[in-house]
């Protein structure tokens, strides 16, 4: 019987919508506040971008993803309707079913679990719905935030790309981590 109401319960949840977080479509009206979240240093410095994007930058990031049928990108917003920050399945590649994972979340909203449930939501809808079997991502060692974020979702360290990216003057490794489609912890 409770596996009953939990399939009824799937069948009409929102795909998109977590416990703190919905996921939705990038709006025109989005550039702005999210040229404005993502522009800072600590939100790119933790990212492979270098230097700041002028605003047709972020437009030019927003159509030219959604001409790419290879890229999945989402706004995230939380529940009562508030815009934290964007994530994105890449490099989709139907025949091995699998994807690459990107998240940001402005900094004014970090630590609240809203990225933790962003990339759960994320990789949920990607699993149930596009079918993917494996989603890999890659992380600087030196963002403890992200890999206890993605280390709670189910994702594993598989590899190590030893000073495989200079930041703040230094090399630092670069985590590879990946989530098979039965790894994928719920709440
Ligand atoms: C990485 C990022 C998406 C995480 O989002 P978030 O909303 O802050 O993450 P959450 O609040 O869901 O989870 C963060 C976890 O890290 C923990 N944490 C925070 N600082 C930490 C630190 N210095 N060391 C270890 N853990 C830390 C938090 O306590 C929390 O864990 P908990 O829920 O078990 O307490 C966000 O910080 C971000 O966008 N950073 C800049 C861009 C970026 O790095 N993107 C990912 C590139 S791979």
């Amino acid at each position: 019987m409770i596996d009953r109401v939990d399939e009824d319960f799937r069948r009409i949840r929102s795909p998109f919508e977590g416990t703190l977080v919905r996921l939705r479509a990038v709006e025109e009206n989005d550039l702005r506040p999210i040229h404005d979240m993502f522009n800072t240093p600590q939100v790119q410095r933790t990212l492979a971008i270098t230097w700041p994007q002028p605003q047709a930058g972020t437009r030019d990031w927003w159509e030219g993803m959604r001409r790419n049928p290879d890229t999945a990108a989402f706004a995230i917003e939380t529940l009562a309707g508030e815009l934290v920050g964007e994530c994105s399945l890449e490099d989709i590649h139907a025949p091995s079913r699998r994807a690459v994972l990107g998240i940001w979340i402005g900094q004014a909203y970090w630590d609240r679990g809203f990225g933790t449930d962003a990339v759960r939501t994320l990789c949920r809808f990607g699993i149930l719905e596009m079918n993917l079997q494996r989603i890999a991502l890659v992380v600087y060692d030196l963002n403890p935030r992200a890999v206890r974020a993605y280390g709670k979702v189910g994702f594993r360290e598989e590899g190590r790309h030893r000073r495989g990216m200079f930041v703040d003057g230094r090399y630092v490794d670069v985590i590879s981590m990946g989530l098979l489609a039965e790894d994928l912890v719920e709440e």
